[in-house]
């Protein structure tokens, strides 16, 4: 559910995986923009030598656009990747709950709104599971396997089965705010922009510090755009609540870029300029 940056992804690592996918979001056009990245990704990937012509066909031929919820019946499994809007997300559960078959699992690719409280939205907090992909997904390693307070631990067992069939590193993390890579990851974007509001250096020379002097590869500026400034910024709003601590206060100069539609590479300018 929802052919965004996450969702394009995640339908990609999971066709090549093997499973057959129906992508599904609000219109057919955001359906075929994705598919169209999907291949444009595969392609990349036969030209390099990573991918043979004939798996890419395969994995092509097991998406399928499916611009009409109800296709989620019949579905095992269903993750979600829609906006980070815990009302949009909860309407949405909601729906599929009625939707989906009994055996279905629920996941969720949520950066931070708790598990438990989407869960909460449907009849089958036992068969909900958050599953936290990192972008770009075709080439992040890592999924955080959340578990709300009810989810069974067959639900938790399926979802790193999943993971690890999609070729990825699961860890398992309790539904605590940001689980445990948000946490880290987000103080450390939110500092960079209280460096760059206090002109404590320039942007691209803050990037520069993390990336040479800390080995990362790209600065916290350019993940951010990469990220979006609107999923950072509603990362740490998340954090802030959560923890009552102002040491995750979002810092005031990403809140004002928001504002401005400055997202990042999304809206084409972010910290940097995109063409
Ligand atoms: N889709 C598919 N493949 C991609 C890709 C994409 N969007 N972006 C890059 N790649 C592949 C390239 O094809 C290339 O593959 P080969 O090595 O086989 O040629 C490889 O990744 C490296 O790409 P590039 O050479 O173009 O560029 P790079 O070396 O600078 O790597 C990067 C790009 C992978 C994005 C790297 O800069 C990186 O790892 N950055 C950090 C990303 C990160 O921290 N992600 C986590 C964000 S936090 C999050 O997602 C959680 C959340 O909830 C907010």
């Amino acid at each position: 559910m929802g052919a965004g940056q996450m969702g394009t992804g995640i339908a990609q690592v999971a066709a090549q995986s093997g499973f057959t996918v129906h992508l599904n979001d609000v219109s057919p056009s955001l359906i075929e923009k994705a598919l169209g990245a999907i291949r444009g990704n595969l392609d990349r990937a036969v030209e390099k030598g990573r991918l043979s012509a004939e798996a890419r066909e395969a994995a092509a031929a097991r998406i399928e656009p499916a611009p009409d919820l109800a296709t989620a019946g019949g579905a095992d499994l269903v993750v979600e990747a829609i906006v980070e809007n815990v009302e949009a997300k909860k309407g949405l559960f909601a729906r599929l709950d009625a939707a989906c078959g009994p055996h279905t699992l629920l996941a969720t690719n949520t950066s931070s709104i708790s598990i438990t409280e989407l869960a909460a939205s449907t009849k089958r907090p036992d068969r909900f599971v958050g599953m936290h992909f990192f972008n770009p997904v075709p080439v992040m390693k890592l999924v955080e396997i959340i578990r709300g307070i009810a989810t069974s631990q067959e639900t938790v067992e399926t979802a790193k089965s999943v993971a690890l069939k999609m070729e990825k590193t699961p860890v398992e993390v309790q539904d605590s705010p940001g689980f445990a890579g948000n946490r880290m990851l987000l103080p450390m974007i939110n500092e960079a922009f209280y460096c760059l509001m206090e002109g404590v250096a320039s942007a691209e020379d803050i990037d520069t510090v993390m990336k040479l002097g800390m080995n990362h590869p790209m600065g916290p500026l350019a993940l951010a755009d990469l990220i979006g400034l609107d999923t950072c910024l509603s990362i740490l709003e998340v954090l802030n609540a959560g923890f009552g601590d102002p040491k995750y206060r979002p810092c005031p100069l990403l809140r004002k870029m928001v504002k401005a539609g400055y997202l990042g590479r999304k809206t084409g300018r972010g910290v940097y300029t995109y063409q």
